[in-house]
């Protein structure tokens, strides 16, 4: 029996999405950049389900009862290949699931590009945004490595702006919980831009954030990506905390990684963070300081773990054989 495998990366990002066109589509309502990393990953594995007349999808090996955030990039692929077939999904990812680590970016990249492969249907770029979009609004950009651009205003075009060997940062990422998030960011978003008062000056800040941070990493400049990344992150929470009722994703061990990491930049080594709809705290980092870093954040905070990374590539087919 046909069994295709796809490995994808999360990604995070510097400028961030927080908010959607219009509710009932899924897509971002600004422009975005993020960075692929690499040691993270989702692995998707497809094959037609000969034992039921439905789908099945599996995350972790635990069967998941609602297909919803799956069913419209599986609905959109199917329309492509013109197949019926029935299919088993198994998804796992080496990382906590649904914490703000982006998983969702991954699971649906790894999926859309297995599918692809599957059914032999040599995708344009469009079609693979178009797919990832319907089931994560973050997850086209995993279909690239390094630094990412989403363009809103073309198509959500995405395109590498450095790539790893461009620039090899490394990525710190600090589990301040290993629990699930209460909101999700599909509610979340929603509940933001009906009624956040600073949902619009999120909106028209998007265009200046993003010429700013393309700047910087094209000058591989990190005391400027540091600003505009994390001005952007605070105003994003900044909206999320406004909203009523409020959304509050980040820790007491978020906040004391972040006053570690200004104290480190105090003493000299170059680092910036960014947090997403979750608590844990992504550190972009000089490789010559990630030791120092590492260290410091395990002994002065109450952070679970660090998984270190770099920047990573895009999705890959795997023989399992
Ligand atoms: O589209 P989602 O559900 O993966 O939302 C991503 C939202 C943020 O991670 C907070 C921001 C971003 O641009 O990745």
């Amino acid at each position: 029996m046909k069994e295709t495998t796809a490995i994808a990366h999360p990604n995070f990002a510097l400028v961030k999405y927080w908010g959607k066109k219009d509710s009932n589509q899924n897509r971002p309502a600004m422009s975005s950049i993020s960075i692929t990393v690499d040691s993270m990953q989702s692995k998707t594995k497809i094959f037609k389900n000969k034992l039921s007349n439905c789908h099945q999808f599996f995350i972790n090996g635990k069967e998941e009862t609602d297909l919803s955030r799956i069913y419209p990039s599986l609905f959109y692929l199917s329309e492509i290949s013109k197949s019926d077939d029935y299919l088993v999904i198994q998804s796992e990812n080496n990382f906590p699931t649904s914490s703000g680590l982006a998983s969702s970016a991954s699971g649906i990249a790894s999926f859309v590009t297995a599918y692809d492969a599957h059914y032999d249907l040599n995708l344009e770029m469009s079609n693979k945004i178009e797919a990832c979009i319907l089931g994560s609004g973050s997850a086209p950009r995993s279909l690239i490595g390094g630094f990412v651009l989403m363009d809103h205003k073309n198509n959500y075009s995405c395109t590498q702006v450095l790539s790893k060997a461009d620039w090899p940062v490394d990525v710190l990422i600090c589990l301040a919980s290993k629990e699930t998030k209460k909101i999700s960011s599909r509610q979340g978003m929603e509940i933001s831009k009906r009624t956040s008062p600073l949902y619009q000056d999120w909106l028209c800040r998007n265009d200046k954030d993003i010429s700013l941070a393309l700047e910087a990493i094209k000058e591989k400049d990190m005391s400027r990506l540091e600003n505009v990344t994390e001005e952007n992150c605070n105003f994003m929470h900044e909206v999320m905390k406004t909203s009523k009722p409020p959304i509050i994703y980040m820790n007491e061990v978020t906040h004391s990684c972040v006053a570690e990491i200004e104290n480190l930049r105090a003493s000299g080594h170059k680092l910036f963070y960014t947090v997403d709809a979750g608590p844990q705290i992504k550190i972009i980092c000089d490789p010559k300081s990630t030791n120092t870093i590492k260290d410091t954040i395990a002994q002065k905070t109450d952070v679970i773990d660090i998984i270190h990374t770099g920047l990573g590539g895009s999705p890959r087919i795997i023989d399992e054989n």
